[in-house]
């Protein structure tokens, strides 16, 4: 049994988000998503997510493949998230190559390409026109 961890806001899902999260599913057995929490957002982008925590981890929730889901409270607790769900990959979007490295001592780290020409930024200032 192979399971997954990725971490992301998932704020307005999108294509690029369901994309990598099927790509990473299929990678293992068993996904797991760290929906990041509205002020660990706050902290780091100095705003709050359109969605809040919940709705976001309710959607996720949902999505075909998606076995668990869990409240991501802070960027330095990683290596607990990732031994504490029992994960053998750790999967991030290649934004952030090379930044994870430092958790190969407890699992493998794999990078996916994004989904070019969309993020939650993009769709955000689309929809403001
Ligand atoms: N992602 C992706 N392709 C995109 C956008 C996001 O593969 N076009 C991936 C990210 O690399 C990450 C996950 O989806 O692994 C969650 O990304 P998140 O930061 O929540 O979404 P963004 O759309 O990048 O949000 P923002 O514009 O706020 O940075």
């Amino acid at each position: 049994m192979k399971t997954i961890l990725t971490f992301g806001t998932f704020d307005l899902l999108h294509v690029g988000h369901v994309r990598l999260l099927s790509r990473a599913r299929e990678l293992g057995d068993r996904l797991i998503v760290g929906v990041s929490s509205d002020n660990l957002n706050f902290t780091k982008k100095n705003k709050y997510p359109e969605f809040s925590q919940d709705e976001r981890m309710e959607i996720i929730s949902m999505i075909k493949g998606i076995d668990g889901v869990f409240l991501e409270e802070s960027l330095e607790l990683k290596d607990f998230y990732l031994q504490e769900y029992g994960a053998d990959i750790l999967v991030m979007g290649d934004d952030w190559r090379g930044k994870f490295d430092h958790y190969e001592s407890i699992c493998q780290v794999v990078y996916l390409p994004r989904t070019p020409s969309i993020s939650t930024t993009a769709v955000i200032e689309k929809a403001r026109g």
